[in-house]
């Protein structure tokens, strides 16, 4: 068929090549915009997004990471004996509960260490067993060097939390974006995609005791915090502790500090960053292990070779059965029995996940099949009148 060169087709014609070249422009004109957008974003970006990022709402939405699955940490793994299944049952039940994603990093029996992998330094009285927990704590530091995140959480596989633990470590959060006690300012990637800052080695969130720097006990943030627990729920110590750092009694039940870290003893639950994992490496392999991994780190802290901060009272603590199943040191020819998860006990939280967990899934299944079956009854003979 020839194209007629005038006529009503090429009337209609015209408009319908004009429309396109107008949609042509009109993309050509926004994506050219949005590129002039995205370029001029990028190379202003020191002046007005620093701006944007000490902003109340950015803080908020940073601090909110803490309701993720790893608590706005990069990830959370947990140290438990190949054997301990009984503890690995019960991590999976809170985790799956709570929402959050647990990555297993095997314990370590430590009998079966080369004498050539073991540490200088290491005093003869040091049994297997504190070897090989030591050996699981490095394995999990090298777990955060391996992998491209921030910072890494470590429990242990025994640990108990409040059930609003969220909400605390939201707050704890904002707390350290707005922190009197860093020696630097936060940086902008920092303040960007770091929920509790970076300018730390390690952070206790679950320690069982802190002592603070005589020198420097009166540097502490202190905040209002509702769900710390009353005083009769905290350990003589953590009150001993929290005193010191200046509360009066009133402030008891109250507040939370954070500290810089000094004499804080236990692993329950303790984050790290990328340069604590190298700078625990190089204090406690490389260089040397001179105790227990929690008593040795907190050898270094005091010595002033690893930075750190202590929240007391923390947010993590020991759940306690009581009797041999609270420790993989007593061998099972020791065994004594002890109260059992039903009436096992934390100390230092003003709740339970553990008890949370058997409060949430508890069921009386043929009591709601009776209440409803009932209901149904009654509906049925009322639509029978
Ligand atoms: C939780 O938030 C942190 C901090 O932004 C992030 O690094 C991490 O990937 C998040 N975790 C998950 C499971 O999304």
């Amino acid at each position: 068929m020839n194209f007629p060169k005038s006529g009503p087709l090429r009337a209609t014609l015209l408009p319908v090549v004009l429309i396109i070249g107008i949609i042509i422009i009109a993309i050509s004109y926004h994506s050219s915009s949005f590129s002039d957008s995205r370029s001029s974003a990028t190379s202003s970006a020191a002046a007005s997004n620093s701006a944007d990022l000490l902003s109340a709402t950015h803080q908020e939405a940073l601090a909110k990471h803490a309701y993720n699955a790893s608590l706005g940490f990069g990830e959370i793994v947990y140290i438990s004996m190949p054997e301990r299944t009984d503890r690995q049952d019960a991590m999976s039940m809170l985790a799956s509960a709570f929402g959050l994603k647990l990555k297993l990093v095997p314990g370590v029996r430590g009998t079966g260490m080369s004498p050539k992998a073991i540490p200088e330094g290491v005093p003869e009285r040091m049994q297997p067993s504190e070897l090989g927990c030591w050996r699981a704590h490095v394995d999990a530091w090298r777990y955060l060097l391996d992998s491209d995140i921030d910072t890494l959480l470590i429990f242990e596989d025994d640990l108990d939390w409040n059930p609003n633990v969220k909400k605390t470590l939201e707050t704890l959060s904002l707390q350290m974006q707005n922190s009197k006690i860093r020696l630097t300012e936060p940086s902008n990637y920092e303040r960007e995609r770091a929920p509790y800052g970076l300018d730390w080695d390690v952070l206790y969130v679950g320690s069982c005791k802190d002592g603070a720097n005589p020198e420097f006990k009166h540097i502490a943030q202190i905040w209002d915090d509702p769900d710390v627990p009353d005083i009769e729920h905290l350990k003589p110590a953590t009150l001993e502790t929290l005193h010191d750092y200046g509360l009066v009694d009133a402030d008891i039940g109250r507040k939370r500090v954070l500290a810089p870290a000094y004499w804080t003893l236990c692993t329950t639950a303790y984050a790290i960053t990328r340069q604590g994992a190298q700078r625990l490496l190089l204090t406690m392999s490389y260089l040397g292990l001179h105790a227990a991994v929690d008593n040795d780190m907190s050898r270094i802290f005091r010595d002033g070779q690893l930075r750190g901060y202590t929240v007391t009272p923390p947010a993590f603590s020991q759940f306690r059965v009581g009797g041999s199943k609270d420790s993989d040191r007593v061998k099972l020819g020791d065994s004594v029995d002890g109260k059992g998860n039903l009436h096992g006990e934390n100390a230092n939280l003003k709740g339970s996940a553990r008890q949370w967990v058997q409060d949430t899934l508890k069921l009386d299944n043929w009591e709601e099949y009776r209440r409803i079956r009932d209901e149904k009854f009654v509906e049925a003979i009322e639509n029978r009148s």
